[in-house]
Protein backbone atom coordinates (compact mmCIF):
# COMPACT_ATOMS: atom_id res chain seq x y z
CA UNK A 1 0.00 0.00 0.00
CA UNK A 2 1.81 3.13 -0.67
CA UNK A 3 1.24 5.75 1.81
CA UNK A 4 -0.83 9.11 0.76
CA UNK A 5 -0.21 10.90 3.72
CA UNK A 6 3.40 11.35 2.49
CA UNK A 7 5.39 12.49 -0.58
CA UNK A 8 7.36 9.86 -2.50
CA UNK A 9 10.53 11.53 -0.96
CA UNK A 10 8.86 11.94 2.27
CA UNK A 11 8.05 8.05 2.45
CA UNK A 12 11.52 7.12 1.50
CA UNK A 13 12.96 8.89 4.53
CA UNK A 14 10.34 7.93 7.06
CA UNK A 15 12.30 4.19 6.85
CA UNK A 16 15.16 5.40 7.70
CA UNK A 17 13.35 7.71 10.57
CA UNK A 18 11.86 4.91 11.42
CA UNK A 19 15.08 2.52 11.89
CA UNK A 20 16.34 5.20 14.08
CA UNK A 21 13.12 4.48 16.36
CA UNK A 22 13.75 0.56 16.04
CA UNK A 23 17.02 1.34 17.43
CA UNK A 24 16.50 3.11 20.59
CA UNK A 25 13.30 0.85 21.18
CA UNK A 26 15.72 -2.66 21.15
CA UNK A 27 17.93 -0.75 22.95
CA UNK A 28 15.71 0.32 26.22
CA UNK A 29 14.17 -3.69 26.02
CA UNK A 30 17.64 -4.71 26.22
CA UNK A 31 21.17 -3.07 25.60
CA UNK A 32 23.04 -6.14 24.49
CA UNK A 33 20.38 -6.55 21.86
CA UNK A 34 22.55 -6.04 18.77
CA UNK A 35 25.58 -7.26 20.48
CA UNK A 36 24.33 -10.51 20.86
CA UNK A 37 22.58 -10.55 17.40
CA UNK A 38 26.09 -9.96 16.00
CA UNK A 39 27.50 -13.00 17.93
CA UNK A 40 25.53 -15.10 15.47
CA UNK A 41 22.00 -17.07 14.70
CA UNK A 42 20.62 -20.03 15.74
CA UNK A 43 17.28 -19.90 14.48
CA UNK A 44 15.09 -22.90 14.83
CA UNK A 45 13.03 -22.09 11.52
CA UNK A 46 13.53 -21.68 7.86
CA UNK A 47 10.46 -19.84 6.63
CA UNK A 48 9.10 -19.78 2.78
CA UNK A 49 6.65 -17.62 1.79
CA UNK A 50 5.24 -15.72 -0.57
CA UNK A 51 7.22 -12.28 -1.58
CA UNK A 52 3.84 -10.22 -0.97
CA UNK A 53 4.32 -7.13 1.25
CA UNK A 54 1.43 -8.10 3.50
CA UNK A 55 2.36 -11.66 4.67
CA UNK A 56 5.95 -10.44 7.12
CA UNK A 57 6.93 -13.46 9.12
CA UNK A 58 8.40 -12.22 12.14
CA UNK A 59 5.04 -9.54 12.36
CA UNK A 60 2.42 -12.13 12.29
CA UNK A 61 4.34 -14.58 14.08
CA UNK A 62 5.13 -12.24 16.77
CA UNK A 63 8.81 -13.21 16.19
CA UNK A 64 11.96 -11.25 16.60
CA UNK A 65 15.31 -11.00 14.68
CA UNK A 66 17.27 -14.00 14.68
CA UNK A 67 14.80 -16.43 15.27
CA UNK A 68 13.51 -17.23 11.31
CA UNK A 69 15.97 -17.93 8.51
CA UNK A 70 13.51 -16.52 5.51
CA UNK A 71 12.92 -16.81 2.20
CA UNK A 72 10.64 -15.48 -0.25
CA UNK A 73 9.18 -15.84 -3.37
CA UNK A 74 6.32 -15.31 -5.83
CA UNK A 75 3.72 -18.08 -4.53
CA UNK A 76 6.01 -19.34 -2.34
CA UNK A 77 7.42 -22.14 -4.23
CA UNK A 78 9.50 -24.74 -3.82
CA UNK A 79 11.80 -25.08 -6.79
CA UNK A 80 14.50 -27.61 -7.03
CA UNK A 81 16.19 -25.40 -10.48
CA UNK A 82 16.44 -21.97 -8.01
CA UNK A 83 19.67 -21.95 -6.72
CA UNK A 84 18.72 -19.13 -4.52
CA UNK A 85 16.04 -21.61 -2.90
CA UNK A 86 18.61 -24.47 -2.63
CA UNK A 87 21.32 -22.61 -0.84
CA UNK A 88 19.03 -21.31 1.55
CA UNK A 89 17.96 -24.67 2.05
CA UNK A 90 20.99 -26.74 2.55
CA UNK A 91 22.87 -23.32 4.59
CA UNK A 92 19.65 -23.21 7.24
CA UNK A 93 18.89 -27.78 7.02
CA UNK A 94 23.02 -28.26 7.03
CA UNK A 95 24.57 -25.42 8.61
CA UNK A 96 21.96 -23.34 10.85
CA UNK A 97 20.08 -27.35 12.32
CA UNK A 98 16.74 -25.51 11.69
CA UNK A 99 13.76 -28.27 13.66
CA UNK A 100 10.62 -26.96 11.49
CA UNK A 101 10.42 -25.54 8.18
CA UNK A 102 7.42 -23.76 7.85
CA UNK A 103 5.87 -22.90 4.05
CA UNK A 104 3.50 -20.25 4.02
CA UNK A 105 0.69 -19.20 1.70
CA UNK A 106 -1.90 -16.64 1.55
CA UNK A 107 -5.37 -16.43 0.52
CA UNK A 108 -6.04 -14.21 -2.16
CA UNK A 109 -2.78 -14.88 -3.95
CA UNK A 110 -1.87 -12.59 -6.87
CA UNK A 111 0.44 -15.61 -8.37
CA UNK A 112 -1.78 -18.73 -7.56
CA UNK A 113 -5.21 -16.61 -8.90
CA UNK A 114 -2.73 -15.19 -11.78
CA UNK A 115 -2.09 -19.51 -12.29
CA UNK A 116 -5.59 -20.09 -12.63
CA UNK A 117 -6.43 -17.90 -15.38
CA UNK A 118 -5.00 -17.43 -18.82
CA UNK A 119 -3.87 -13.76 -19.05
CA UNK A 120 -0.11 -13.37 -19.87
CA UNK A 121 1.61 -10.80 -18.41
CA UNK A 122 4.95 -11.90 -18.58
CA UNK A 123 7.85 -13.25 -16.98
CA UNK A 124 6.36 -14.10 -13.71
CA UNK A 125 3.77 -16.42 -16.00
CA UNK A 126 7.01 -18.76 -16.12
CA UNK A 127 7.48 -18.66 -13.10
CA UNK A 128 3.90 -19.37 -11.72
CA UNK A 129 2.84 -22.38 -14.42
CA UNK A 130 3.74 -24.87 -12.12
CA UNK A 131 0.67 -24.01 -10.18
CA UNK A 132 -1.18 -25.21 -12.89
CA UNK A 133 0.27 -28.71 -12.79
CA UNK A 134 -1.02 -28.32 -9.23
CA UNK A 135 -4.24 -27.43 -10.67
CA UNK A 136 -4.45 -30.62 -13.10
CA UNK A 137 -3.41 -32.67 -10.34
CA UNK A 138 -6.17 -31.73 -8.46
CA UNK A 139 -8.38 -30.82 -11.23
CA UNK A 140 -11.77 -32.83 -10.05
CA UNK A 141 -11.61 -31.70 -6.47
CA UNK A 142 -11.21 -27.67 -7.82
CA UNK A 143 -13.53 -27.99 -10.92
CA UNK A 144 -16.18 -28.80 -8.80
CA UNK A 145 -15.88 -26.09 -6.71
CA UNK A 146 -18.44 -23.29 -8.26
CA UNK A 147 -17.33 -19.96 -6.73
CA UNK A 148 -14.08 -18.71 -8.14
CA UNK A 149 -12.42 -17.29 -5.18
CA UNK A 150 -13.13 -20.42 -2.82
CA UNK A 151 -11.82 -22.42 -5.77
CA UNK A 152 -8.72 -19.74 -5.55
CA UNK A 153 -8.85 -20.61 -1.69
CA UNK A 154 -8.31 -24.25 -2.30
CA UNK A 155 -5.43 -23.85 -4.75
CA UNK A 156 -4.04 -21.63 -2.38
CA UNK A 157 -4.20 -24.95 0.25
CA UNK A 158 -3.53 -27.47 -2.03
CA UNK A 159 -0.12 -25.04 -3.92
CA UNK A 160 1.06 -25.27 -0.26
CA UNK A 161 0.64 -28.66 0.41
CA UNK A 162 2.64 -29.64 -3.04
CA UNK A 163 5.62 -27.44 -1.91
CA UNK A 164 5.31 -29.47 1.42
CA UNK A 165 5.61 -32.38 -0.81
CA UNK A 166 8.94 -31.22 -2.95
CA UNK A 167 10.44 -30.08 -0.46
CA UNK A 168 10.02 -34.19 1.73
CA UNK A 169 11.63 -34.91 -2.18
CA UNK A 170 14.25 -33.25 -2.06
CA UNK A 171 18.05 -35.14 -0.98
CA UNK A 172 19.23 -32.36 1.48
CA UNK A 173 16.21 -33.10 3.39
CA UNK A 174 15.76 -36.41 3.61
CA UNK A 175 19.65 -36.47 4.71
CA UNK A 176 18.78 -34.64 7.38
CA UNK A 177 16.52 -36.90 8.29
CA UNK A 178 19.48 -39.90 8.86
CA UNK A 179 20.32 -37.98 11.44
CA UNK A 180 17.79 -35.94 13.42
CA UNK A 181 14.43 -34.22 13.76
CA UNK A 182 13.19 -32.04 11.10
CA UNK A 183 9.64 -31.31 10.24
CA UNK A 184 8.19 -29.70 7.43
CA UNK A 185 4.63 -27.72 8.05
CA UNK A 186 2.05 -26.04 5.66
CA UNK A 187 0.32 -22.77 7.09
CA UNK A 188 -2.08 -20.45 4.89
CA UNK A 189 -2.44 -16.77 6.26
CA UNK A 190 -5.53 -14.81 6.15
CA UNK A 191 -5.02 -11.27 4.69
CA UNK A 192 -8.56 -10.47 5.88
CA UNK A 193 -8.34 -11.94 9.60
CA UNK A 194 -4.76 -11.78 10.20
CA UNK A 195 -5.15 -15.83 11.28
CA UNK A 196 -2.75 -18.23 10.51
CA UNK A 197 -4.17 -21.65 9.36
CA UNK A 198 -2.36 -25.32 9.71
CA UNK A 199 -3.19 -27.60 6.98
CA UNK A 200 -1.90 -30.55 9.23
CA UNK A 201 0.13 -31.74 6.16
CA UNK A 202 3.45 -32.76 8.13
CA UNK A 203 6.04 -34.51 6.75
CA UNK A 204 8.92 -35.78 9.31
CA UNK A 205 10.20 -38.57 7.45
CA UNK A 206 9.72 -40.46 4.50
CA UNK A 207 6.40 -42.01 5.01
CA UNK A 208 4.59 -39.25 3.44
CA UNK A 209 6.13 -39.78 0.18
CA UNK A 210 5.73 -42.14 -2.22
CA UNK A 211 8.65 -45.13 -2.89
CA UNK A 212 10.16 -43.70 -6.17
CA UNK A 213 11.40 -40.52 -4.10
CA UNK A 214 12.64 -41.98 -1.25
CA UNK A 215 16.56 -42.44 -2.08
CA UNK A 216 17.78 -45.39 -0.35
CA UNK A 217 21.90 -44.29 -0.48
CA UNK A 218 22.25 -40.55 1.58
CO1 LIG B 1 1.15 -14.35 -2.81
Amino acid sequence: MSNEKYSAAENYHRLLKNNKQFVSDKLEEDPAFFEKLAQGQSPDFLWVGCSDSRVPANQITGTDSGEIFVHRNVANLVDINDMNFLSVLHYSVDVLKVRHIIVCGHYGCGGVLAAMGRTHIGMVNHWISRIKDVYLKYEGELSAIQDEAKRGDRLVELNVTEQVRNLAKIPMVQRAWKNRELSIHGWVYGLSDGLLKDLDVVHEDLDGIEEIYRYENL
